[in-house]
């Protein structure tokens, strides 16, 4: 594996790799003392050019319990406020001499943009609206330690698809997988055009309870031109996993979310209460599908 640019063009092979590897990085994790010294010696770069919590400060867990070197690149209080452009940037830091680039960016692309640029290995940590690699591997992982399979599942994602890298990503993974992907939501933000992807479009009432995993997503404002839904109240009565829709869900089925969650609007508060509801379990095993990223790019690159 070259960079991690995307799921679409990610190999099964090295998806399993990913997470097989993860799986051993999870039990280090659990250990009183979680740094290994696999990747001393290397430079992370962490140049986030849009907000994040979860990925940010995973990959930077990650990095540190690998025990690599991590700096992060500020867009707000760089050189690129005085018109110094991504390229140039690029070529500066690369001459600092960093190992990877962990790049989270506005306009879809920009990570393959990189990786042209440069001979650092870049993971993708979410482009605009196009993928968000490294969330669908560690949701990918969620499932399987839940469910004991990634094979033949049946996975419903509800909510703002047309502006969600994660809906993206989570689609093409399940679909290497033989899974069926459903998407539900607003018809304004659930575009026909997935369905060419390999995604059925659904009523949510009608599947709630006929599926493995429910994704709820984030309405994406930030991408949001206009109005794609008449009102908050009317979203979560037809779309949010709310505690009367809660009451039909198999205690089976797994509840997800990649954060962060408008509680209220996509779920309400009770949907915590389920044993089966994982939204901090997707964010705890990020960690170490983080680590196993940055060990099959760094650590085996010979
Ligand atoms: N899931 C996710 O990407 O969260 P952040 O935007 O906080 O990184």
């Amino acid at each position: 594996m070259r960079h991690l640019l995307d799921i679409e063009s990610t190999s099964v092979e090295d998806i399993l790799k990913i997470l097989d590897t993860a799986e051993i990085f999870l039990k280090v994790l659990d250990q009183p003392s979680k740094k290994l010294p696999t990747l001393k010696g290397k430079t992370v770069l962490l140049m986030f050019l849009e907000p994040s919590t979860r990925t940010q400060i995973s990959f930077e867990m990650a990095a540190k319990r690998l025990s690599a070197d991590t700096v992060s690149f500020s867009p707000s209080r760089s050189s690129m406020q005085k018109g110094e452009t991504l390229l140039d940037t690029l070529l500066n830091l690369q001459a600092m001499e960093i190992d990877a680039i962990v790049v989270r960016a506005t306009s879809p692309g920009t990570p393959h943009f990189l990786a042209k640029h440069t001979k650092a290995k870049v993971i993708n940590a979410g482009d605009g609206a196009h993928e968000h690699p490294t969330q669908a591997l560690l949701d990918a992982f969620t499932v399987r330690k839940h469910l004991g399979r990634l094979e033949g599942l049946k996975i419903l994602i509800v909510g703002d698809i047309l502006h969600s890298r994660v809906a993206r990503s989570n689609l093409f993974l399940w679909r290497k997988f033989n899974c069926e992907v459903y998407f539900s939501g607003p018809p304004t933000l659930v575009p026909k055009e997935f369905e060419k992807l390999g995604a059925k479009i659904v009523e949510l009432d009608e599947y709630i309870d006929k599926v493995d995993v429910i994704m709820a997503l984030r309405l994406q404002r930030e991408r949001m031109e206009g109005s794609f839904i008449s009102s908050q109240r009317e979203y979560r009565m037809f779309w949010g996993i709310t505690s009367e829709r809660l009451r039909r869900i198999p205690e089976s089925t797994l509840i997800m979310h990649p954060g962060p969650v408008n509680w209220g609007m996509e779920m309400d508060w009770e949907v915590n209460e389920r044993r089966n509801t994982v939204i901090l379990d997707q964010v705890r095993n990020g960690v170490a599908v983080r680590m196993s990223v940055l060990y099959h790019l760094l650590a085996r690159e010979k």
